[in-house]
């Protein structure tokens, strides 16, 4: 009898555990009220899609079926047991949602689809990270009452496609690790030194020519010598719209990086006359081995920052326009990124035409032609009703009129722009550049530094140095990622998470719930979440956590 009463026992407490498994969701809500009891989710759960959410139930189901094996049966209205989605009337905050899990009724309320669709991905994360096997099933939930919204209107994720590229495939899925934690923006690099990555119909040679290198330094920089292979790739207008669509329907922008005037080498190797010195062969960086032909204008090989910039002639500023237009016409962003970033100027103080342009403009020296350049750009695309972003490097002679700066190196150029009443992203190398080395003992080759995730986990946007008055200059933050380093999307996963995980509290959870030790904690259940998503990601986030605090 006392075995059996034991076994019964076992058998409630194992039964109450299962219940009571541990929520996490990241990033952490703002408010979140764990109940007694729980909802069951089963396979004849309805999803109840009122008037307006019916393209979120779609992508509900979309995402239950890509992590979970499943889908749910949507009904446009009515009571009972299911998954309600409803637009609220009442202003709140835009992305703000609320979600109430009941015995009988999962609820998910927002003013906008947005917040549905935040919301939604905050329910995501209350089913256990594990496929379900079978068509007849039955998932507990636990009630629990959540209102959130985010910290930061600016959530920002960066990739770079030139250094190495990614294919559709791989892009739409880190538009998904995006969406899953609440970031909005997706910031993507198209065009550098060692690659031209979007199809502009003007000019074809951008793509054709510029598109590809002829061999890639191997190993860092300078490197052990240059692997010789044709290596490249672009996506097509049309691929750029499915890209663009797909991240529509999770209410992710992307906004388009067309760099300028600096990090030009692959558009000035399809166009030569883009170039101060259209006749001068293309410089290779010192100290590493060049494959194939080095006369004339080449894709570059090997990574840096290269003296062959765009000419501010007409004939570049027409180039820029048309290439410009074609970009608009399939990013519907209101931010345009036009670079501006590590742009040297020592083939303008030797071109003439530079030259005659800093005296016909009064201007004082080749920052102030940079400034010149970016400001004439910014009201070629103003007058498109678009708004420029560029490098924190725009500020140097001068900001033009209503750019926002994206503060890279380091957090001063951000201050100085919103000093100047200016809107700022920050993306300050020291704490969301996920380029870098997230491990002291890192057997792989990055570029190097040292960021690891507690480091991008203190992060606060907003610099302590700013006067308040000035914070809602900050728009908010971005995680960078520059893939000299990463030819494989195992490798831009591997690096970022779960330091973008980390970034997602620092742009969604306010100060106050923030917790670095509650984070750590939840580390092994993201790490199943990131196995549902079939992910790669830094296994040993733990061990360097805990060296970080034993320091
Ligand atoms: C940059 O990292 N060059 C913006």
């Amino acid at each position: 009898m006392r075995k059996i009463c034991f076994i019964i026992i076992m058998a409630f407490m194992m039964q109450s555990t299962q219940a009571q498994r541990k929520v996490v969701i990241i990033p952490e809500p703002v408010q979140m009220n764990l109940k007694n009891g729980s909802f069951s989710l089963s396979n004849a759960t309805h999803i109840i899609a009122s008037k307006g959410t019916e393209h979120e139930a779609a992508m509900l189901n979309i995402y239950l079926k890509e992590l979970y094996g499943f889908t749910l049966p949507v009904k446009k209205a009515g009571k009972g047991h299911g998954i309600l989605l409803a637009l609220l009337k009442k202003s709140d905050k835009p992305e703000s949602y609320h979600l109430d899990v009941t015995k009988n009724q999962v609820s998910i309320k927002a003013v906008t689809t947005q917040g549905i669709f935040e919301g939604i991905q905050t329910f995501l994360q209350l089913i256990p990270p594990k496929k379900i096997e079978g068509t007849t099933f039955h998932i507990s939930m636990p009630q629990l009452s959540i209102y959130d919204y985010p910290a930061f209107k600016y959530r920002g994720m960066h990739l770079d496609v030139c250094r190495h590229f990614f294919d559709v495939a791989f892009v739409k899925k880190y538009i998904d690790y995006i969406a899953m934690q609440k970031f909005n923006t997706f910031h993507w690099h198209l065009t550098d030194d060692q690659g031209w990555r979007i199809e502009i119909k003007k000019y074809p040679k951008l793509t054709e020519v510029g598109g590809w290198r002829n061999g890639t330094i191997i190993g860092h920089y300078p490197g052990t010598g240059n692997d010789g292979i044709h290596y490249g790739g672009f996506y097509t207008q049309e691929q750029i719209k499915e890209v663009v669509k797909y991240a529509a329907d999770r209410h992710i922008t992307i906004i388009p990086e067309i760099e300028m005037p600096g990090h030009a080498s692959a558009a000035i190797a399809a166009y030569p006359e883009l170039s101060s010195f259209p006749n001068m062969n293309t410089q290779i960086a010192k100290g590493t081995k060049w494959a194939g032909d080095s006369t004339g204008k080449q894709v570059q090989q090997a990574w840096g920052v290269f003296p062959d910039i765009f000419v501010p002639s007409d004939n570049t500023f027409t180039f820029l326009e048309n290439v410009l237009d074609e970009v608009m016409a399939l990013f519907p962003s209101k931010f345009i990124h036009i670079g501006g970033d590590e742009a040297p100027k020592d083939y303008w103080k030797k071109c003439a035409s530079c030259q005659v342009l800093i005296k016909e403009n009064g201007l004082k020296n080749e920052e102030g032609l940079q400034s010149y350049f970016i400001h004439r750009i910014e009201k070629y695309l103003n007058s498109k009703g678009r708004n420029i972003i560029g490098w924190d490097e725009i500020l140097e002679g001068g900001l033009a009129p209503n750019a926002t700066v994206m503060s890279w190196r380091g957090e001063e150029g951000g201050i100085a722009a919103a000093n100047q009443h200016h809107n700022v992203i920050m993306t300050p190398g020291q704490y969301v550049y996920l380029d870098h080395s997230q491990t002291k003992h890192e057997d792989s080759v990055t570029i190097g530094g040292y960021t690891p995730l507690i480091t991008v986990y203190n992060y606060k946007p907003v610099p302590k140095e700013l006067d308040t008055a000035l914070a809602k200059y900050i728009l908010g933050a971005q995680g960078n990622l520059w893939t000299e380093y990463m030819a494989y999307p195992s490798k831009v996963e591997y690096m970022v998470l779960p330091r973008m995980s980390a970034l997602s509290e620092v742009l969604w959870t306010p100060e106050n719930k923030k917790n670095w030790n509650r984070f750590k904690e939840e580390l092994p259940e993201l790490y199943e979440r990131y196995q549902l998503w079939g992910a790669n990601y830094f296994k040993n986030s733990l061990n360097e956590a805990a060296n970080q605090a034993s320091k």
